[in-house]
């Protein structure tokens, strides 16, 4: 009997043990894999997350990079936005018949203002496949035959714009093309602008004449991501940083970075910070960054879809420093970006979880040149703007096309938002504010 209890004794201890070492082991797992989030291999990125709280896996994707080819696309197909076009546009080369007068293009508030001189200048400059062009700097005579009326996103904007609108004669086979480079957030109300336009120029991919702040294509070589010949962490002493002069940007990214500051050092130049550098010295302050600092933030003014602008492709990939992105949706920068050269912020589930990412690339030399495998293997193109309105406006197939509703079409449901993957800001501090009611008090945050 006294043997059996201490066998039933033995067996208590034995399994309080077990399932003590499985708990710890658990528990070690769930942290361990709560920092693994991105890695490269060969030349596929993978991408992981998981949530802040139980460790369940909410991303898990692999992106291979291969040899992109050159495209032979319809080039007024906007549906699908895998394929935005620009190459097959750029080479595009329809039949001319150079006896008949040129396309006149007319962009509104005269051709300076779009950094292009008047008459065929452009077209002949830039090696168009087409040249039979000519940009227009005023029209004296309203009967002039115009084939092609250039907007900008403020054109647009004030109350009534038809009277304005009329002041050139509107023939049936005329475009009016919308041309934006700011994002919805900070373009005016088009409502009164239904079945006005008929193309749309933005760095959207599902615009008719896709216009990017910069196109990366990779080199007809390419055939795999390659090892880095240096080492780009050698002398770089500091860790990240941000240049921001909108400080009440509506994604609220100066309070991001503020809430990162207290995991790792971040500078802040520019207006919303106490570091400076000024911007007409902008070469010694990009050399500054790719000699000093390991990380540079570049955080767009809003979260909306597709947009990326130089603050990524000139400020921080032109340079040799790693950038941490928020802004544009994680799968928008996926398609834009050259292969494992960035790290998205809403990969994170938190702050602090990016911040563990940041220090384990800083500490590692071999995983932060992973991130600079891309150099060498593509270049940022001329997508050739104008050459390629030119060529479509002399397209014998090229279709009626209007735009039902601009302000649905450049404003719909969720194409800005505060947070794509609901990453979580506040992680530090058990007891402070949500995220629903700290965007309850985001008018005061942007002031900050
Ligand atoms: C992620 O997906 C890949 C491919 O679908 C799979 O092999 C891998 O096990 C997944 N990883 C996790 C952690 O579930
Ligand atoms: C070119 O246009 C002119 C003037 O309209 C016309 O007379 C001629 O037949 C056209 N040539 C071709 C090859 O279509
Ligand atoms: C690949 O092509 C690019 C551009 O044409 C060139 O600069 C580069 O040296 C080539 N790389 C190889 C390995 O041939
Ligand atoms: C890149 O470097 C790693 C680690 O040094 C090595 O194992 C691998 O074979 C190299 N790959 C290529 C393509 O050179
Ligand atoms: C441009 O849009 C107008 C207004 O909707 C329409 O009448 C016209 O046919 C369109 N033209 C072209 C060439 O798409
Ligand atoms: C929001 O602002 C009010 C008034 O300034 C303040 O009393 C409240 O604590 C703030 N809430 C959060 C969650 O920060």
């Amino acid at each position: 009997m006294t043997k059996s209890k201490s066998i039933y004794k033995r067996f208590w201890i034995v399994l309080s043990l077990f399932l003590f070492c499985n708990y710890s082991i658990f528990f070690l797992f769930q942290n361990k894999v709560q920092h693994i989030y991105n890695s490269l291999e060969g030349s596929s990125l993978h991408v992981t997350r998981r949530t802040a709280s139980t460790g369940a896996l909410v991303i898990n994707r692999t992106q291979t990079f291969s040899k992109r080819n050159k495209i032979t696309a319809n080039i007024w197909k906007t549906s699908d936005i895998t394929n935005d076009r620009i190459l097959a546009q750029k080479y595009f080369k329809p039949e001319v018949n150079t006896t008949l007068p040129p396309k006149y293009i007319y962009p509104q508030n005269g051709a300076s203002s779009w950094s292009v001189r008047t008459g065929k200048d452009i077209f002949v400059e830039h090696e168009c496949p087409i040249q039979h062009c000519s940009i227009l700097g005023s029209v004296l005579n309203p009967e002039t035959k115009v084939d092609a009326r250039l907007f900008k996103e403020n054109d647009l904007g004030i109350s009534d714009v038809r009277p304005f609108l009329n002041e050139v004669k509107r023939f049936a086979e005329q475009v009016w093309i919308f041309f934006a480079l700011e994002s919805p957030m900070a373009s005016p109300n088009y409502n009164n602008l239904n079945s006005v336009i008929n193309w749309t120029a933005t760095y959207r991919p599902d615009s008719t004449v896709v216009a990017p702040y910069e196109k990366w294509v990779p080199f007809d070589n390419f055939t795999e991501l390659r090892n880095v010949s240096k080492n780009y962490a050698d002398g770089k002493t500091k860790k990240a940083a941000a240049f921001i002069s909108n400080c009440g940007a509506s994604n609220n990214r100066l309070a991001y970075i503020k809430m990162l500051q207290t995991y790792i050092d971040v500078d802040i130049f520019g207006n919303c910070g106490n570091k400076e550098c000024s911007k007409y010295n902008g070469k010694t302050c990009f050399d500054m960054l790719s000699k000093d600092y390991k990380f540079y933030l570049a955080f767009e003014n809003a979260n909306c879809r597709h947009y990326i602008t130089e603050k990524f492709f000139l400020n921080a990939l032109q340079n040799d420093i790693i950038p941490v992105v928020m802004g544009a949706h994680p799968d928008d920068y996926l398609r834009a970006a050259p292969p494992g050269s960035y790290i998205h912020v809403e990969d994170f589930p938190t702050v602090n979880a990016l911040a563990d990412y940041l220090h384990k690339l800083d500490q590692n030399d071999y995983l932060y040149n992973q991130y600079f495998r891309w150099k060498g293997t593509g270049s940022f193109i001329d997508t050739k703007f104008w050459c390629r309105i030119c060529a479509m406006l002399w397209d014998p197939k090229m279709p009626q096309l209007q735009v039902s509703s601009l302000e649905e079409w450049w404003r719909p449901k969720d194409i800005c938002v505060s947070t794509w993957n609901n990453i979580v800001w506040d992680d530090q501090k058990p007891n402070s504010p949500t995220r629903e009611e700290r965007s309850e008090n985001k008018s005061s945050i942007s002031r900050l």
